[in-house]
């Protein structure tokens, strides 16, 4: 049977409640604060709930309460206060120090008991949840360490650090033929099919995080197999269609091998994310070898990309009030800028087709 400790100086409130609660519960009593203390020293988290009159003698209600903050009691114990006194402030002075709940005297049984019921319930709940909270915590912290250290190892191994160099040399391949056909395009039609390239390889830390996280084995070759986003190269446009038509000069080049193709500008992802994500291999030539590297290559206007980062942002923010709500204006956002990167796209061609 769970623990409730009665705290009232009145003999015939005590022996009211232990005859209410009596059969649910093991009553501790308690005639004034001073006791109420001793008991809870005595039992500490073994009491499920704290029934606590105000006006006592020795030590008072508030006092108990005061005692019990110093001692960081009040998280842990649920306090419900039976009291004949009916001023809003004396109750809401309690509920400011933490109490759970404010019983008036006279009491009708049944519900002591209910409110009694409820607030145990609710804290084991919520001790639960903290709890499991604290170890996640705990763990992360852990997790985070040994990712941190397997970084280091990482890039302390010549391997690994060749291997990016590596990725390095693609990622530059990339921008090459990228800025090829920007070349090629603006002496042909006057204008540039991309704004500006950003390009970023991934850091030890993400990419060791990644293959534990999948399950992969953490080695050089293991990354090369497993991991295709280790190069990534972003690609903005002014409009839509330069995004389809660039993506498809650059696949028809016959060194470049497409392994993967995610079009989320036709299918954009139910949180609205709009991008081209091209999976592809390209060659980079060393000294003495030839080798394929896999490159992630993300197309997205302007208007996707100022999205995407601001979303990127908002992801990682922990604790966000009305995360909900933020996340349905999000989704309006990225439809609105849909609309407004084809009603752009037409008036460029509307401007095109009157140009003489
Ligand atoms: P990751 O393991 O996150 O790389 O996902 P994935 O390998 O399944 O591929 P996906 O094509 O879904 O995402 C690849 C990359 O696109 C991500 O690493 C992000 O840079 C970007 N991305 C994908 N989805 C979103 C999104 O919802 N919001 C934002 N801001 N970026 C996204
Ligand atoms: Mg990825």
């Amino acid at each position: 049977m769970q623990r409730v400790l009665v705290v009232d100086d009145a003999e015939v409130n005590r022996e009211l409640l232990r005859e209410i609660l009596g059969a649910e519960y093991t009553i501790e009593m308690a005639e004034n604060g001073e006791q109420a203390i001793q008991k809870l020293l005595k039992y500490e988290t073994e009491i499920a709930a704290l029934l606590l009159d105000l006006q006592m003698p020795k030590m008072n209600g508030f006092e108990v309460l005061e005692e019990m903050q110093d001692r960081e009691w009040i998280k842990k114990i649920p306090i419900l206060i039976i009291s004949s006194e009916s001023a809003v402030e004396t109750e809401n002075k309690c509920f400011e120090m933490g109490v759970s709940d404010f019983i008036r005297k006279p009491f009708e049984g049944s519900i002591v008991k209910n409110r009694i019921k409820n607030a145990v319930e609710l804290f084991a709940c919520k001790n639960q949840l903290e709890q499991t909270v604290e170890k996640q915590t705990v763990a992360l912290e852990e997790q985070n360490l040994i990712i941190q250290r397997q970084a280091e190892k990482l890039k302390e191994a010549k391997p690994f650090n060749h291997l990016m160099m590596q990725y390095h040399s693609a990622i530059m391949e990339v921008e090459t033929k990228l800025k090829v056909l920007n070349e090629e395009f603006s002496q042909e039609y006057n204008r540039n099919p991309f704004e500006s390239i950003k390009s970023r390889l991934k850091s030890p830390e993400s990419i060791y995080e990644k293959l534990e996280r999948k399950g992969f084995p953490v080695s050089v070759e293991s990354i090369r197999e497993n991991l295709t986003d280790v190069a990534g190269v972003r690609v903005i446009c002014s409009f839509p269609d330069d995004i389809y038509r660039l993506a498809r000069l650059f696949l028809k080049q016959d060194d470049i091998n497409l392994l993967r193709e995610k079009d989320y500008i036709k299918y954009p992802k139910t949180n609205g994310y709009r991008s081209l994500h091209l999976i592809i291999e390209i060659p980079i030539f060393l000294s003495n070898e030839k080798m394929f590297m896999k490159v992630e290559v993300q197309f997205r206007t302007i208007a996707m990309d100022f999205w995407a980062s601001l979303e990127h942002k908002l992801k990682y923010k922990k604790n966000v009030k009305n995360a909900d709500e933020i996340v349905r204006q999000l989704k309006n956002c990225a439809d609105s800028i849909e609309v407004l990167d084809y009603q752009m796209q037409e008036i460029r061609n509307k401007i095109d087709h009157s140009k003489e």
